[in-house]
């Protein structure tokens, strides 16, 4: 076994792992960190964020050609799927930006240790690679292991007719029927990659809404709007078990508090009912590092677990599974190992779903805030009304901000729309300088641009919205 020596060892090269190893070496850590799997980038990279962007992007655009165009005076004829290509095509942007990572380690000077990581003890880390394993001692480790698919009893994964995520990325051809379990983001996203190319998509969701962590308002309307689509929505349902023969999968399904079996056959099965930490073989029982009842790991304000010298952070910790916290919270334990004071305002984090129109909401939700007894106001905004919305044929949704009633700051924000997520992002900045309603209506916003909407929303907290 051979022996090395580090400042800092990073467990995981996702989003949270490799901007941690980045930032650290840029702070004069001689650093190191392990990935397991065959490239950079995590699941975001790989099997996350980045394909499934690049599918929805590109389904996006072959449902409009095949269901727009015409409309809008645009005569193509012969609109073929090139399932092959498309796939390929998500295959090269993925390899691209892994290898983009490989680059960024080299800049900064990173030592990319490919092998699973095992802590043995406080500072020390073994990682094994087939038969060979390398000992290396650290003054630090931060785990950055990431998640995965959350199981269900009873629907065994094959990734081919019951897949996770990670199959649906990659089907071979467009399944008549696509049984999604779980109405939230993944189900919502992949669900409507397949629904554009030609699959019948229904949804099984155990509570009696979508994305059930969203505004209620967005939920209910965003339902609407998939609903329109074409996708089928079977709320308050749970599945109780999946049968596999050749081709066909035969899901049973009940309400979610009992009652009569029904059954519903799908030639795919997706199951995405959430995704749990991934800690297995990293030896976290052995050193005494406290995980609670689902595996996620303890950690206080500055991102230590239990066991001195032994850091957290991402999807394996508590929070919102998202890329951009995942990243966020490795430079600030990077900063805070290299004595500086990090911070990261949990009240200020997008959350983004890339379908279309696109979903993206920051801060309090309405439920949220009538639970937390806040009087609050709200201003609303449709973007049937917005000009540019409607020269771009995209006029589903609407901008809703809450504001604190007395002081006016902004507490949330929810937006269904074309290009939410871009749009949500002023909001974010807004919350994140403690900023009002009215510093936003009084913000010169350029037209015609879909943004005109989230000043109307402003306006529309203080009843004076202009073009509504
Ligand atoms: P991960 O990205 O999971 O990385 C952890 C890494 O650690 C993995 O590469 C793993 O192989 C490695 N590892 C684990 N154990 C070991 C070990 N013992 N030794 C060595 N290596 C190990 N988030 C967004 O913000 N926007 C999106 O659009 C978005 N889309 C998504 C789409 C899908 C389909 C999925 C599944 C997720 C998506 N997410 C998105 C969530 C996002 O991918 C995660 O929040 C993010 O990747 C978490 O980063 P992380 O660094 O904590 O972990
Ligand atoms: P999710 O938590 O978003 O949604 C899971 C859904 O499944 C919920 O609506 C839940 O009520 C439902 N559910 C739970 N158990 C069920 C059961 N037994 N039967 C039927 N429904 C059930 O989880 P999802 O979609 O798997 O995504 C996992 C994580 O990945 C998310 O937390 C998200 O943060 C991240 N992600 C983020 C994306 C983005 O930012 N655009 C895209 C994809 C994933």
């Amino acid at each position: 076994m051979s022996e090395t020596s580090f400042d800092l060892i990073v467990i995981g090269a996702g989003p949270g792992g490799y901007v941690a190893a980045i930032r650290a070496a840029q702070l004069g850590m001689k650093v190191a960190c392990v990935e397991k799997r065959d490239a950079l980038g995590g699941t975001c990279l790989n099997v996350g964020c980045i394909p499934s962007k690049a599918l929805l992007h590109n389904s996006h655009l072959y449902a409009e050609a095949v269901h727009e165009f015409a409309g809008r005076g645009i005569e193509v004829g012969g609109v073929k799927l090139n399932l092959k290509k498309l796939m390929s095509n998500k295959e090269n942007i993925v390899g691209d930006l892994t290898q983009g990572i490989e680059f960024l380690f080299k800049k900064n000077k990173v030592d990319y240790l490919q092998g699973t990581g095992m802590i043995e003890a406080p500072g020390k880390v073994t990682v094994a690679q087939g038969k060979r394993k390398m000992l290396c001692e650290t003054k630090n480790i931060i785990i950055a292991t990431g998640s995965h698919s959350a199981p269900l009893p009873g629907v065994e994964v094959d990734e081919k007719q019951v897949v996770t995520s990670t199959g649906a990325l990659s089907l071979s051809k467009v399944p008549k029927h696509l049984v999604v379990i779980g109405g939230g983001v993944i189900g919502l996203e992949l669900g409507s990659v397949w629904a554009r190319f030609g699959a019948k998509v229904t949804v099984v969701e155990f509570l009696d809404r979508i994305l059930p962590t969203n505004d209620g308002e967005v939920s209910k309307n965003f339902q609407r709007i998939l609903k329109k689509q074409g996708f089928e929505f079977r709320l308050s349902t749970k599945v109780t078990g999946a049968k596999k023969s050749r081709g066909v999968v035969t899901l049973t399904v009940e309400p979610a508090e009992g009652g009569e079996a029904e059954t519903i056959k799908a030639d795919v099965v997706l199951l995405s009912i959430g995704r749990v930490p991934y800690t297995e073989g990293l030896g976290l029982d052995a050193v005494g590092v406290e995980t609670d009842g689902r595996g996620v790991i303890q950690v206080n304000a500055q991102f230590q677990t239990n066991v001195p010298g032994i850091y957290a952070i991402g999807d394996c910790i508590p929070g919102p599974m998202l890329a951009h916290k995942a990243e966020d919270e490795g430079v600030v334990v990077a900063e805070i190992l290299a004595g500086q004071s990090g911070h990261i305002d949990y009240d200020a984090i997008p959350g983004i779903v890339y379908t279309w129109p696109e979903v993206a909401s920051v801060g309090r939700s309405e439920e949220e805030l009538k639970a937390a007894g806040q009087a609050y106001k709200v201003g609303k905004f449709p973007f049937m009304a917005n000009s540019r919305a409607r020269c771009n044929g995209d006029t589903d949704g609407f901008v809703k901000i809450l504001a604190d009633a007395e002081t006016d700051a902004v507490l949330g924000c929810h937006i269904i729309g074309a290009d939410a997520g871009n749009l949500i992002q002023e909001i974010v900045t807004v919350i994140e300088f403690g900023g009002s309603a009215e510093d936003v209506a009084r913000i010169c916003h350029g037209h015609p641009t879909m943004t005109e909407a989230v000043k109307e929303a402003a306006l529309a907290v203080d009843g004076r919205s202009i073009h509504i």
